[in-house]
């Protein structure tokens, strides 16, 4: 916790600690927790600390992460770790993310628009009112009065202590606004319930749940009002914000230390079937749930036909598989307007270490049928360091068919730092076809050009058993990401093997893989804020663990050297977030087809594979257990260079002329290959600092003029 939110709990933590020692104790240390908070807002709200019930109320996520406990006869509060907290999902937004969605959501919403019309805004898990207390703050400030503010707003809880909270922060700063009030008045329209899993006009329910139109006819059971197709509901709110939970339903040990809450899997499981159960997120109802994914499809569903809605949901919304159905169904019924990726340069949620990327997701309408809905073009923009940041450069239009273009196989969204990016990339995969391609809702490989295949045989923990600490008869060495580097299976720094393994196993899980006599693989826990993201290098036939997947193809040694070079690697980076190049991002890289390089190379003898082949043979970084390598190279009649004749300037060279080539080969233009060569910015600050000056730009560049 930081020093300011400390300072913000003090008088919280102190008036908790206070009701607790009025109300009963309990050996279930929540209840008792809870029970006192509840007592504290009634004793703040009756003692007339109206700024108290506020700062309890934003204090809340905070207060969860202790209990009351008597010790040595004494009263007083005691850290219990998160686990309580993550359980209910409760991290509060931030006062500048919450003023920034309630701007985005009541965008232009001023005296004149509104008229004698009280619009209605809902936030589906309001918590403990963060965002509704934005909201409520825009309202009165675009000059609505405050008896129609307090019907403008609607909100939906699983949480009942923090809707408690809620309506009495709301409540409070009405009366501080000058609008007298009572957190009563708001219990018909701040409601405790589960918001995904009640009934609707068109699906029973899944489970308890609040039926929406139920309890908010007037939004949502309007005659003669559009009507949503899947839910049935009639009508819709003029804006939705929301912060949802952010929790895997499928529990994993590791992100709870080892140790999840009692009942916590056979909770989330039970979840998520009634998720699927209900019927009412078509989109994100299957497969590996994240709690956000049907939350942002119910503020979908809930949204006026001209309705508009701010979100603050995880980064993943734009690059992860699960996501794609939803993103491509927003894209495509025209309802995305913009999609702002935010890497904030410290963490955002108080308690929570981890920088994580969020993403503002900003909706137009509602999923009711719209004139010509493949026409909105939506903005999204990545790497902004704030929610207050304006895109300027970044900004790049997306449009429906754009997902499909540049990840035919699941629809997910590239992450172009720029419009220049969303024009170079969206144009290389117009002119050459992704490495796999496969039928999007089946998986089914359609077009397999290089015979590509990719395979984790070992697995770090689930093989664990076979693994050895020491060397031995019939023992290999297994390899591991942090072992190799580009083209160079000695290069990532680390240079022991951790642990050996039996060759017989290496055989049995590999089986032809090994018949070559070498294997290849690349890194697949990588960044784009490294000097390279994409880094495959030839091995020797060893033991290689799942950070270092393998790669097979026919013809495996064109395939390294296109995969190692710069414009490949660029068109990686340009849909890679996160840390993990999963086995989708690889298969729709587009990389020229071999059939490209079988033809009659302009700059020299033989074919551009011989050419190709012939700097790669030099780009390789040899080194013990590559003969297998050497001797495939030789039988194709490339020259290799003996292990003792290691030139690092005439690698480099090599690998400029490998990088220029694919230039050429993927349609690239001199300025269009100098702009990517310009986004790898920890690349040129190693050369600045090693050379003086961006050497390897230099040197792709003068190679590609050479190319001509
Ligand atoms: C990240 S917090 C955000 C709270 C609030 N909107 C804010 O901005 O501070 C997510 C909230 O979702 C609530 N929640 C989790 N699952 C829910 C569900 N199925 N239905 C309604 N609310 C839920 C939690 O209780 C928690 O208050």
């Amino acid at each position: 916790m930081t020093g300011s939110s400390r300072t913000a709990l003090d008088r919280p933590a102190a008036l908790l600690l206070a009701a607790a020692g009025q109300v009963p104790a309990s050996d279930d240390l929540h209840r008792w927790r809870d029970d006192a908070v509840k007592h504290a807002v009634n004793l703040a709200w009756e003692a007339g600390e109206l700024a108290v019930v506020g700062a309890l109320a934003a204090g809340y996520d905070a207060l969860l992460l202790q209990a009351p406990v008597v010790e040595k006869g004494r009263l007083r509060l005691r850290p219990v770790g998160n686990a309580e907290r993550r359980h209910r999902g409760a991290f509060s937004t931030p006062p500048g993310f919450a003023n920034a969605l309630a701007g985005r959501a009541l965008q232009g919403w001023n005296a004149d628009l509104l008229g004698e019309r009280t619009p209605t805004v809902v936030d589906p898990s309001c918590g403990a009112g963060a965002l509704l207390r934005a909201v409520l703050a825009h309202l009165l400030a675009a000059g609505l009065p405050g008896n129609r503010v307090l019907e403008a707003l609607h909100g939906v809880d699983a949480d009942p202590i923090a809707v408690l909270l809620c309506r009495a922060a709301l409540a409070a700063d009405l009366t501080l606004a000058g609008y007298p009030c009572r957190p009563e008045q708001l219990a018909d329209r701040i409601v405790a319930g589960d918001a995904l899993l009640g009934g609707t006009p068109l699906r029973p329910p899944a489970g308890p749940g609040v039926v929406w139109h139920e309890l908010f006819p007037a939004v949502l059971a309007r005659p003669g009002a559009a009507i949503e197709p899947v839910t049935g509901w009639q009508g819709g709110f003029d804006a939705v914000v929301a912060n949802p939970p952010w929790e895997r339903l499928k529990v994993h040990a590791r992100d709870w230390d080892g140790a999840p809450p009692p009942g916590l899997r056979v909770g989330r499981a039970s979840a998520a079937r009634a998720l699927r159960d209900v019927g009412r997120h078509p989109l994100t109802g299957a497969g590996e749930l994240n709690a956000y994914l049907p939350f942002v499809e119910t503020c979908w569903r809930l949204l006026a036909p001209d309705g508009r809605a701010a979100l603050l949901v995880p980064a993943g919304i734009a690059s992860d598989r699960s996501a794609a159905r939803l993103l491509e169904g927003l894209t495509g019924a025209g309802s995305l307007d913009r999609l702002h990726l935010i890497e904030p340069a410290t963490p955002i949620f108080v308690g929570v270490s981890g920088r994580v990327g969020v993403a503002i997701v900003e909706l137009v309408g509602g999923p009711q049928p719209q004139a010509a809905p493949a026409q909105r073009v939506a903005e999204v923009a990545v790497g902004l360091a704030g929610p207050d940041e304006p895109p300027g450069d970044r900004a790049w239009p997306l449009t429906a068919g754009l997902l499909r273009v540049v990840n035919p196989n699941t629809g997910t969204a590239p992450l172009f730092g720029s419009a220049t990016d969303a024009r170079i990339v969206t144009a290389v995969h117009r002119r050459v076809p992704v490495l796999l391609r496969r039928e999007p809702t089946s998986g089914v490989v359609q077009t397999d050009a290089w015979q590509l295949r990719l395979v984790t045989p070992l697995h770090m923990t689930r093989d664990a058993p076979h693994f050895r600490s020491a060397p031995g008869e019939g023992l290999l060495p297994l390899w591991e990401a942090k072992h190799c580097g580009l083209l160079d299976p000695y290069g990532g720094g680390t240079a022991q093997p951790r642990y050996w393994v039996s060759e017989q196993l290496v055989r049995e899980r590999y089986g032809p893989l090994c018949d070559r006599g070498w294997l290849a693989g690349y890194r697949n826990v990588s960044t784009t804020a490294g000097q390279r993201t994409l880094l495959p290098a030839p091995l020797p036939v060893a033991g290689v663990g799942n950070s270092l997947p393998l790669i097979s193809a026919d013809r495996l040694p064109l395939l390294l050297a296109a995969l190692s070079t710069l414009p490949v690697d660029y068109l990686v980076r340009q849909k890679h977030a996160g840390a993990n190049v999963n086995f989708f991002k690889l298969e729709q890289v587009p990389v020229p087809p071999p059939a490209d390089y079988d033809r009659p190379s302009p700059w020299g003898p033989g074919t551009i594979s011989d050419w190709v082949l012939a700097r790669f043979a030099r780009a390789v970084v040899w080194a013990p257990g590559l003969s297998g390598l050497a001797d495939e190279l030789r039988r194709d009649g490339v020259p290799v260079p003996d292990l003792a004749d290691d030139d690092p300037l005439l690698r480099a060279q090599a690998r400029a002329e490998l990088d220029a080539v694919h230039a050429v080969l993927l349609g690239l233009t001199r300025d269009e290959l100098s702009h990517l060569l310009g986004t790898f910015t920890a690349l040129r600050i190693r050369d600045e600092k090693l050379h003086g000056r961006w050497v390897t730009a230099e040197r792709v560049l003068a190679a590609f003029d050479r190319l001509g």
